[in-house]
């Protein structure tokens, strides 16, 4: 079984994409460039792709930005906007020979075309591990860069007052999990609803290596802290959870959102079966949009995602087993006093299906991917994922279907699950339960086709 595209997510029309490359706001548009291969569908000889949208719904794709050299991939970085429209990329050069480095391009028409730095690389420590430069612009002025060193799993930080000439100022971890790397770290000041607080918040992603890794595969996560003198401090020593599904890695958000808001874009994909998720003739999609913030719950800090949302063509009460096109969002609502656990089923091709559970007396969400269609993919794929829920109390559930990617925000965007699903081309069944009291009402609005990539 081939997974059809996505309607409303970024992905490329052809070949592989993993990370998200230097997000930036320029122009009127949204610009994402991400980890590209040129040559097929598969991860190998990394490049950096291109694409831009008006609205971060729709998107345009452009040619290659940063191709890859005799020698050389170009793995993941960012990009930041000057006053006068200019554009600075700074990407890892991974040198055949080992060594991976930071190195810098600059463009003048808008990320179009990018002339690389004759005296590349700018930063090298003689590292193998030294990648995914974050750069990141300080509110008192300046830049901060965030590398890691994947391995030794720290983020290493430089400061710059012109995007030329790096200072390390020093670096955060290793903590938390032993036997993963880390990579594409990002770090951002984010508002805590309700107040006027500001607070610097770090992302990670890590991935399990070694001979026996976890099969879970890859994640991200994050830590709420401070930043000190070029330097994250956290506020406890541990890595929490960004997103409780599979399928959602190398989160970065973009340089110059408007409002500053901090806008995330992360690859849906996990490192144990990227390589194998059936798809033809292009590998590799994009979560939807997130702004990111801050709620205070029982006095900690928890991360909230919010999506930009497609705009609907129709909205209408289903009814058990209502047919529809697999790309929708579904909005599910019930009355939190008088309903037990409930269950929301989408029903796909064959024995395809995705069943989410919101269990307030477990304080549990819980999604699961079963049938033929995703055992077929990988012996680790299909299964059931469970996150905690942080406020069991809140009547509602928003759920986002587009092609294979499924996107669900529970507890008002504090808890957050993307997977990669195989319910098909075809239309789904969707049918909502109740153990107690009303069965939820479940508001379908289905997106057009005219909201396809061009
Ligand atoms: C994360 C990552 C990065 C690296 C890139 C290579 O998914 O492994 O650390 O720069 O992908 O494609």
């Amino acid at each position: 079984m081939n997974l059809p595209r996505p309607r409303f997510h970024l992905a490329p029309a052809r070949n592989w994409m993993n990370d998200p490359n230097g997000l930036v706001h320029t122009g009127d548009r949204w610009h994402a460039f991400f980890q590209y291969n040129p040559e097929g569908n598969d991860w190998g000889n990394m490049s950096w792709g291109h694409a831009s949208s008006p609205d971060l719904l729709h998107w345009d794709e452009h040619p290659v930005a940063l191709h890859h050299l005799p020698g050389e991939q170009i793995f993941s970085g960012s990009v930041v906007a000057g006053a006068d429209g200019a554009l600075t990329a700074f990407y890892t050069s991974a040198y055949d020979r080992g060594i991976q480095a930071q190195s810098r391009a600059t463009s003048a028409d808008g990320g179009e075309t990018w002339t690389m730095d004759a005296d590349n690389p700018v930063l090298d420590r003689g590292s193998a591990d030294f990648r995914d430069p974050k750069v990141v612009r300080l509110p008192g002025g300046g830049w901060l860069m965030c590398t890691v060193e994947a391995v030794e799993r720290r983020v290493v930080f430089y400061a710059s007052d012109d995007l030329e000439s790096w200072r390390e100022t020093g670096s955060f971890g290793p903590l938390g999990p032993e036997g993963v790397v880390w990579e594409c770290p990002d770090l951002v000041r984010l508002p805590v609803e309700g107040t006027t607080e500001r607070v610097w918040v770090l992302l990670l992603s890590t991935n399990p290596v070694g001979d026996d890794p976890d099969p879970a595969g890859s994640a991200m996560h994050y830590v709420v802290g401070d930043l000190v003198d070029g330097v994250f401090h956290a506020d406890a020593a541990t890595l929490r959870p960004l997103d409780h599904g599979r399928d959602c890695y190398a989160g970065v958000t973009f340089d110059s959102a408007p409002g500053g808001a901090a806008m995330m874009l992360a690859w849906m994909g996990n490192w144990r079966y990227a390589h194998v998720v059936p798809t033809s003739p292009w590998r590799g999609a994009m979560s939807l949009p997130r702004t990111l913030g801050l709620r205070r719950i029982d006095g900690a800090l928890h991360l909230v995602q919010r999506p930009v949302l497609p705009p609907v063509e129709a909205v209408e009460p289903a009814e058990a087993l209502l047919p529809v096109e697999p790309h929708a969002v579904l909005e599910a609502a019930w009355n939190p006093a008088a309903t037990g656990a409930m269950r929301l089923r989408l029903g796909g091709e064959g024995d395809a299906a995705v069943e989410i559970v919101h269990d307030p007396a477990a304080r549990t969400l819980s999604v699961a991917r079963t049938g033929a269609g995703a055992d077929a993919v990988h012996p680790d794929f299909a299964g059931i994922r469970l996150a905690p829920l942080v406020e069991p109390g809140t009547g509602a559930l928003t759920v986002v279907l587009d092609g294979p990617l499924l996107e669900v925000f529970a507890d008002d965007g504090a808890t957050v699950l993307s997977h990669l699903v195989t319910l098909g081309a075809g239309p789904v069944t969707v049918s909502a339960s109740a153990t107690t009291g009303v069965a939820p009402t479940v508001r379908v609005g289905t997106v057009g086709s005219d909201a396809a990539a061009a």
